[in-house]
């Protein structure tokens, strides 16, 4: 690459949670999904260097902090308790939670979630939804190390429900029609979330990025990622 001058030489390395389709999950050894096709794009524009690694969720959070990564892309939502210690870009993905259910679970809302069990991804929003409605420490809420495992523990049966971001949860429905899943929204309960990439405090790519991300909402290159993934 012809990259030179100040920066041309860095890479940066960004962390993830992959299987969070259709925002990251792997196929063989690369990542794939939303998230993927948009960091590149605005890397790209960015004209910044970098490699998407398939980190984990708590090492991405980790390696944020204390800068072994120089970004996390993993379907983050932007929340003040994570503005204490990072810093994000600009938002890029509205979401919110939903519950998913087997076909045919009694459940309107998440108030009805009380008494029941329920996966999450541990330390992730879907987590601290539940715990509000359950308690923090209620024995009812068991806590995964990634989305994927959610998602298999409600197949299994060792969950009742599961608390997870809207479009993963509708993706998987979709895309696994035998494992014969239901979603329950709730807007009283689950708020509106948006989704940016995390970085470290003060990180110096900051405005790069944002800019970058700026163009590609604006150039149409935004759009044509989205319909890819999302189909309109
Ligand atoms: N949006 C949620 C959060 O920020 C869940 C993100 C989970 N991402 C993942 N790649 N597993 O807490």
């Amino acid at each position: 690459n012809e990259s030179s001058g100040s920066g041309g030489e860095e890479k940066l390395t960004i962390g993830t949670e992959a299987t969070f389709a259709p925002f990251e999950s792997m196929e063989g050894d690369k990542i794939v999904g939303f998230d993927a096709d948009l960091l590149d794009a605005v890397m790209k524009e960015a004209g910044l260097d970098y490699e998407y690694e398939n980190t984990g969720w708590d090492p991405m959070l980790v390696g944020v902090d204390d800068e072994t990564l120089q970004a996390g892309m993993a379907g983050i939502t932007i929340t003040d308790e994570r503005k204490e210690t990072y810093d994000f870009s600009a938002p890029y993905f509205e979401a919110t939670q939903v519950i998913a259910v087997p076909e045919g679970t009694d459940i309107q809302s998440a108030e009805d979630l009380q008494g029941m069990k329920i996966g999450v991804q541990n330390g992730t929003t879907g987590d601290e939804a539940a715990q509000k409605l359950v308690g923090e420490n209620s024995s009812d809420l068991s806590k995964y190390d990634s989305s994927a495992a959610t998602m298999m523990a409600l197949q299994n049966g060792d969950v009742e429900a599961v608390v997870t971001d809207i479009a993963v949860a509708q993706h998987y429905v979709k895309n696994n029609p035998d494992a014969n899943l239901t979603l329950v929204e709730d807007d009283e309960n689950f708020d509106q979330e948006y989704y940016g990439m995390l970085l470290p405090k003060d990180s110096e790519y900051k405005e790069q990025i944002d800019e970058a991300i700026q163009t590609i909402m604006e150039n149409g290159t935004y759009e044509e990622i989205y319909q890819e993934w999302f189909e309109g």
